[in-house]
């Protein structure tokens, strides 16, 4: 997002109050934020209550920076809390999801009392493979309701759970798999992609090829297709989790028992095994499903329209509206899968109340039209969400006006794989919205915007977006690299949590997000590092070098521009390049995911570099969006600049 355009939208701010209706009757009310600001650490324990507790803890917070503790001494199960309570409270023929397939005709529809059957076999199942406490285990699936399964089974027996997005290579998936030390994966022989099925399994056979401890595989049939098969190591889900008991009686462990791991990229060319815990992160995934997206569990429908191979799948698809007892929609297909209005279809027929998505899909759903959500009755919402990255007033606006026929109030959430739950949000029925600012820091939630030097900003300016003090869900580290984690979000302001967003403060002291101010990118929501990227076009033979900017996109927010000298070129032709181009992108496909595949690659015989030889990303940057271009005295080279500013107006490879 531009600072100039940011400028203009703040200056003609138009600002949202909640209705009278919705105000009524609201979860939140203005007095949390005084309740929690007096006292954030009772506030928490308050919040704690949400969960059912073996042993109830004493203890509230331990912190010894970077490191946090939560009600350490409390026991509980995670499983325990997201079904069985509510099967023993007398919820058991609740619905929990209402699954819809890629295809038309596939639905399922899973009880809360079914959940609990599911899971419990799913958990002997787990046990008779050998899978125990402390294992790690690998989730490469699609959105099917035996994901879910599989997760509450996982930390059921006290296991952590490593979700792999369904969208990455084999080699991203051995990269993780190896480094968390997963001995178990849980699969699919393949996924529906707009009624064509696409194989799965395959990729997890590749990469145990270089994954050894790697004892088990467990394989829902999903697809009809012909797969391999490794008599010794792989299992169908159907033969061997379908004959176990429907019981299950779990184990408790304690608050700090370790729950999943997430990898998200960093700056560097080497994803992070982000770590948590298990009662803070329930605590606080629960708390700001009630909060935030106001789930009354007893007449909601609830859809989280994200895949459960990110974070906001693990917090708001399965964590936090199952500890709520929610009725949720788990959707297996795209936007378009069997039509542009699929959508709007489902929230029609299952009268979905509450609506969480990503800025990326509101600006595909916009550009499609307006007659599509038209044709149908979308009078069941009452509450629309966006997470991800900034989103810009004009989608904010459309999804308002449009699908939220100018009724619904939107809350806009900022928080990361890090945070493990919302951090920055209006509460919706308390606090007025402003079309693209997440606002304020929610109740029991500190958040600053600071100078370089670490002051807190006035209103009106910009800076950092920092967090200043620990929160329930924080991440209790990166996997196996403690000092990693010190450095990358501890050490460039003491003491507090920098975020790597820049913020800024509006005249009325609301926050806006600004986006990544590091070697970040935002594409479609996804997090992805430059250096990555970098990392996997160097990889491939031909290439010397290569320099990757995310530049600004309509639609997917960000897109990859990279920049790449050749080892050899073979001759100038033209046709050549096309080709090389074309390889280099389905080589990064291939390496990361079809999401890290470059919009557009220039070939150029040289990058511009700093005197020290750095390469200016900067600068390409701005030759990526056509921007004019700033100072260049340090280059070694300027002539360098205005050759990669001519190649790239002639070059146009996009999909
Ligand atoms: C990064 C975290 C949170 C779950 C999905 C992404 C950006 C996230 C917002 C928002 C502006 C946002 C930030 C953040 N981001 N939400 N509402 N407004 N930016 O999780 O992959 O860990 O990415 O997404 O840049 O640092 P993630």
């Amino acid at each position: 997002m531009g600072e100039a355009k940011l400028e203009a939208w703040l200056e003609e701010t138009r600002t949202f109050q909640p209705s009278a209706a919705f105000v009524a009757q609201a979860n939140a009310h203005a007095a949390i934020y005084e309740e929690a600001d007096h006292d954030p650490e009772r506030w928490w324990r308050a919040q704690a209550n949400r969960l059912v507790w073996h042993k109830e803890p004493t203890k509230i917070l331990e912190w010894e920076s970077p490191f946090a503790k939560w009600f350490a001494d409390g026991t509980l199960n995670a499983s325990v809390n997201c079904v069985d309570r509510h099967v023993e409270a007398g919820n058991g023929d609740k619905v929990a999801y209402h699954w819809i397939g890629d295809g038309e005709g596939e639905r399922r529809t899973i009880t809360y009392a079914e959940l609990l059957c599911l899971v419990s076999q799913a958990a002997n199942a787990l046990t008779e493979l050998g899978v125990k406490e402390g294992d790690r285990v690998a989730v490469y699936m699609p959105m099917i309701p035996e994901a879910v399964v599989a997760m509450l089974a996982i930390v059921r027996l006290g296991a952590m759970h490593s979700v792999i997005f369904g969208g990455f290579s084999a080699d991203a998936l051995a990269s993780r798999i190896l480094d968390s030390g997963c001995t178990f994966v849980i699969t699919a022989d393949g996924a529906f992609r707009r009624g064509a099925a696409s194989p799965l399994k395959p990729a997890v056979d590749e990469a145990l090829e270089s994954c050894p401890d790697v004892r088990a595989v467990l394989v829902v049939k999903r697809t009809a297709g012909e797969i391999e098969w490794v008599p010794t190591r792989d299992h169908w889900w159907h033969e061997i989790v379908d004959r176990q008991s429907s019981t299950h009686e779990a184990k408790f462990f304690e608050a700090e028992h370790p729950l999943f791991l997430m990898y998200t990229s960093g700056t560097t060319a080497k994803p992070k095994g982000i770590f948590h815990t298990t009662a803070g992160y329930l605590t606080q995934a629960a708390a700001t499903y009630y909060y935030v997206l106001d789930v009354k569990a007893e007449k909601d429908v609830c859809w989280t329209a994200a895949d459960i191979g990110w974070i906001t799948g693990h917090s708001y698809i399965v964590y936090g509206p199952l500890i709520n007892g929610a009725t949720q929609i788990l959707y297996e297909g795209l936007p378009d899968s069997g039509g542009k209005d699929r959508w709007w279809k489902i929230i029609e027929e299952y009268g979905v109340s509450i609506l969480y998505t990503a800025p990326t899909t509101i600006r595909m759903l916009m550009k499609w039209g307006d007659e599509l959500p038209a044709g149908h009755d979308l009078s069941s919402l009452r509450l629309l969400g966006s997470v991800g990255e900034p989103i810009n007033p004009e989608a904010w606006i459309w999804f308002y006006e449009t699908i939220g026929a100018s009724r619904c109030p939107i809350i806009d959430t900022w928080w990361q794989t890090e945070t493990g739950s919302m951090m920055v949000s209006p509460l919706p029925g308390v606090a007025a919205a402003k079309p693209g600012a997440a606002m304020r820091g929610m109740p029991g939630i500190s958040v600053d915007v600071v100078n370089e030097a670490g002051q807190s900003v006035a209103n009106g300016e910009g800076g950092y977006l920092v967090i200043t003090k620990p929160w329930p869900a924080m991440t209790r580290g990166i996997y196996g690299d403690p000092s990693r984690f010190q450095s990358t979000y501890w050490d460039r302001f003491p003491g507090k949590y920098f975020a790597g967003d820049g913020a800024k403060r509006d005249k009325d002291g609301d926050i806006w997000l600004l986006g990544r101010i590091d070697d970040v990118m935002n594409i479609s929501g996804h997090r992805l590092s430059t250096t990555e990227v970098e990392h996997a076009l160097v990889g491939h033979p031909a290439v010397a070098e290569a320099a990757v900017v995310g530049a600004s996109d309509d639609t997917t927010g960000q897109a990859i521009v990279a920049f790449v000298t050749l080892k050899f070129v073979k001759d100038d032709h033209e046709q050549n390049h096309a080709e090389i181009i074309e390889e280099l992108r389905q080589h990064v496909a291939k390496v990361i995911s079809p999401i890290a595949r470059p919009r557009q690659i220039i070939l150029t015989p040289d990058l511009p570099k700093t005197r020290s030889g750095k390469i200016m990303r900067r600068l390409l940057q701005d030759v990526a969006e056509s921007r004019s271009l700033g100072d260049v005295t340090t280059l070694t080279d300027p002539l360098v600049v205005n050759m990669i500013a001519g190649l790239m107006e002639s070059s146009s490879n996009e999909d």
